[in-house]
Parts: structure tokens; C-alpha cells; sequence
């Protein structure tokens, strides 16, 4: 589907999981998150990224009804393209370029933004820096630093970092060039190579450059059931918003 003749870029929005370390009822990103679904949160910040043309929701089958029901009510002013996930992440995101190919292939999809429902914090701003360095550079990826790090032997020993490293810890939104990133995960799928973000199968099977960018230690992830404290005390206060 073309919607604008000058290449434009597309968020991608994962949510096919069934957060089964948060021990739900219900896949969590259709959890209630200081007044509505957390999945709804991402897509808000996506509305307000206008070089983001395109939005592709990724579901579980099951989740369908659900996901047309929150869309109807809580993003009614976003058109959102829901598809059907796989049995992993990377096989999401793989379903997500195999339907998006045909406009990657003709130029009309130049970026393609990939962004966890399981962050609700990150704001427009982190998604509008992501593709900017994609597009300078071909990957982006938000990194927050981490400097309490020590190494361990093998009999429990502690000693410390090379200095000269440094360690970052990788969020989403993770933004890429679009026709290389379709490349990669074909070139994946060959090898049934499975990448536990985006950036580990564009690292591998790909030749673009992936640039770190500075994320915030507030776009969690929410993984467990205690990580929605957080979440909703950093949602519903508005100093917190993220930019
Ligand atoms: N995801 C997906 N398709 C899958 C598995 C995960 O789209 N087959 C998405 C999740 O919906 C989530 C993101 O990838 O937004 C990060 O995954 P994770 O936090 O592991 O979520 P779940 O897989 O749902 O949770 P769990 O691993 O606890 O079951
Ligand atoms: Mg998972």
C-alpha cells in the first residue's frame, strides 16, 4: 500500500508475545496502565511522529478482537494495519518486512521503526531520533550506559572492566534502513538464524552501520508483574512523560 510518493518510514509496533513471565490472564500488552492498554501507549507516541506514515500493529491470532476493540477506543485517529505475528519475536518482525516487502522493494518504505508494545514510555522523541540516524547511517538503536558492571570467573572471583569498553544496555524503539533490514532477515530465514533483538540479525547478515543513540533508563520494558508499578507511577506522572 503507497501512500506518499517520497519515501516515507513505518512504524512497526510488536505485540504477538503472550507475557508469560507476568503471569496475566492476558498477553500484557493488553494490560490496563494508568487508564489504558499498555499497547496503546506506544501507538499515542507514534501519532505524534510525522515522519512515521504507516503503522503496522503485530497480534497474536487470538488477540484480534482485542486489538481492533482497543484501536476503536483508545487510538481512534491512527490508521493502524494489524497482521499476524509468529512463534518469536524475530519471526514477528519477519512477518512484519515479508508484508511490508513489495514497498521496500519499490522505494516506497525507506525506514522501518521497530518498537517493543512491552516499552509503553518511550515518547516521539526517542522514535523521531531513531529514524534520523538510521537514515544517516542505516540502524539505530536507543542505548542507555551501564557502569556497574564487573567481571566474574569461573570460581566467583570479581575483577573489572577493560576501561577502554564501555557497556550499554539496547531499548526500542531500533530504527533501520529498509531494504537492508528486509535483506537480513531473509538472509536470517536461510540460515534459521533467530536474533534476540533486530539489531543482532542486521549485525549479522547485513553491512550497514547500527549507531547507538541515547535512550532513557525510563523507557523500561515491562517483563514481570512488579515492573507495572513503575510503569504506571512513571505514565501517569506528567513530569515523567518522556519527550
Ligand atoms: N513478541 C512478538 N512476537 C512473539 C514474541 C514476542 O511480537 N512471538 C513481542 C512482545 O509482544 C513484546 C516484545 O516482543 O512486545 C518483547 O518480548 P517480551 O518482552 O519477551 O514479551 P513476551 O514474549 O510477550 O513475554 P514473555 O517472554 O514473558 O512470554
Ligand atoms: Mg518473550
Amino acid at each position: 500500500m503507497v501512500r506518499k510518493s517520497r519515501p516515507g518510514a513505518v512504524a512497526v509496533v510488536l505485540a504477538a508475545g503472550s507475557g508469560t513471565r507476568m503471569g496475566a490472564d492476558r498477553n500484557k500488552a493488553y494490560l490496563p496502565l494508568a487508564g489504558r492498554r499498555m499497547l496503546s501507549w506506544s501507538l499515542s507516541s507514534i501519532a505524534e511522529v510525522p515522519e512515521l506514515v504507516r503503522t503496522i500493529l503485530v497480534i497474536r491470532a487470538d488477540d484480534r478482537a482485542r486489538a481492533t476493540s482497543t484501536l476503536d477506543r483508545e487510538v481512534p485517529d491512527l490508521p493502524v494495519e494489524i497482521i499476524d505475528g509468529g512463534s518469536s519475536r524475530h519471526q514477528s518482525e519477519y512477518r512484519a518486512l515479508q508484508y511490508l516487502a513489495a514497498d521496500i522493494e519499490s522505494g516506497a518504505v525507506d525506514i522501518v521503526l521497530i518498537h517493543d508494545a512491552a516499552r509503553p514510555l518511550a515518547g516521539p522523541g526517542m522514535m523521531r531520533s531513531a529514524i534520523t540516524v538510521a537514515r544517516q547511517f542505516g540502524g539505530a538503536v536507543p542505548g542507555v550506559e551501564v557502569r556497574d558492571l564487573v567481571t566474574m570467573d569461573e570460581a566467583g572471583n570479581l575483577g573489572d572492566l577493560r576501561p577502554e569498553d564501555r557497556h550499554v544496555r539496547v531499548q526500542t524503539p531500533q530504527a533501520f534502513q529498509a531494504l537492508p533490514l528486509l535483506h537480513a532477515y531473509r538472509a536470517a530465514d536461510a540460515e534459521q538464524f533467530e536474533g534476540t533483538d533486530t539489531s543482532s540479525s542486521v549485525e549479522k547478515f547485513s553491512d550497514i552501520e547500527v549507531r547507538s543513540f541515547q535512550g532513557d533508563p525510563r523507557n523500561m520494558k515491562v517483563t514481570f508483574s512488579q515492573d507495572l508499578f513503575l510503569a504506571e507511577r512513571l505514565l501517569a506522572g506528567a513530569h515523567h512523560r518522556l519527550k
